[in-house]
């Protein structure tokens, strides 16, 4: 069929850097990445031409790999440039914030240095609410509030500690350092009754701090945050050291217009 005449998806919700579409088949929707960029909850806002094609190929590599050690995530395949088949979940409206190295908003509140090693990684939920820009929250509220239970606190910790020794690895092994990220995570209802927690949303440099190791160069959306430039060149160049841009250069890459 044409694309102009096949028949519109239904749009379920549009968030800052993605749209979610009705999927092919119950239980699963579309997941597109937009190049928009926001920043500081939506007071910057901005476009990064290409983003949306390598944050959709980032994710779509760093979710096959949790799987390989037994993540689970909402990950099924990618479907395109710009979108991937993603299960349907209820997402849990807590942001958990896992940190090696202290910058952004951690270094602020507690004068630490950017760059500082922390003496562990440190564990911070946050909830997910844009009008009150995601204040900091602790478990007392999750289960309070009934966002999570203590079980699945408990869960999302141990997962978010697991991802996080294994993407430091795995970046590390390219000469990037895993400086923070934000991970989102929703429930899997199966037939059978059973709920399970899974990774959901993207992992990508709009939600990771990925310093170079030998220059502490900047390869995340902080280029956008503080207007450090070179922002597509620099989400190119971890696409680039996972090895999932064509050795002949990102001109391969179709769809965007920064990429060719
Ligand atoms: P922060 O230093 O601003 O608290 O951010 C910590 C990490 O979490 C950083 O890698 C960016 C990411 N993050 C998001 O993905 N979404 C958000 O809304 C915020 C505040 C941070
Ligand atoms: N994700 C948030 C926003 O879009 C905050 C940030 O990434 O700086 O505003």
């Amino acid at each position: 069929m044409h694309p102009l005449t096949m028949p519109r998806r239904k749009q379920i919700f549009e968030g800052k850097a993605k749209i979610l579409f009705q999927g092919p088949e119950p239980g699963t929707l579309v997941q597109y990445f937009k190049d928009d960029a926001t920043a500081f909850n939506n007071k910057k806002r901005g476009t990064i031409t290409g983003k949306g094609v390598l944050n959709n190929r980032i994710s779509e590599y760093l979710m096959l790999r949790l799987e390989e050690i037994g993540i689970a995530t909402h990950f099924v395949r990618r479907l395109n440039m710009r979108e991937q088949l993603v299960r349907e979940v209820e997402i849990i409206p807590v942001e958990v914030v896992v940190r090696n190295v202290a910058a952004g908003s951690i270094s602020k509140k507690f004068a630490i240095p950017e760059g500082t090693r922390l003496p562990r990684s440190i564990v911070e939920y946050y909830y997910k609410n844009d009008e009150l820009d995601d204040p900091p929250i602790s478990e007392e509220h999750i289960t309070g509030f009934g966002w999570a239970t203590i079980q699945e606190i408990d869960e999302m910790l141990n997962m978010s500690l697991r991802i996080n020794d294994f993407l430091m690895g795995l970046f590390l092994g390219i000469s990037i350092k895993l400086v923070d990220f934000k991970l989102e995570y929703g429930r899997l209802y199966h037939d059978n009754g059973d709920i399970q927690l899974v990774l959901a949303d993207e992992l990508s440099p709009d939600n990771c701090r990925l310093w170079d190791v030998h220059t502490d160069e900047k390869m995340d959306k902080d280029r956008f945050r503080r207007d450090l430039g070179k922002i597509e060149e620099a989400y190119q160049e971890v696409a680039r050291r996972l090895g999932i841009l064509p050795e002949s250069g990102p001109g391969d890459i179709q769809g965007t217009t920064t990429l060719q």
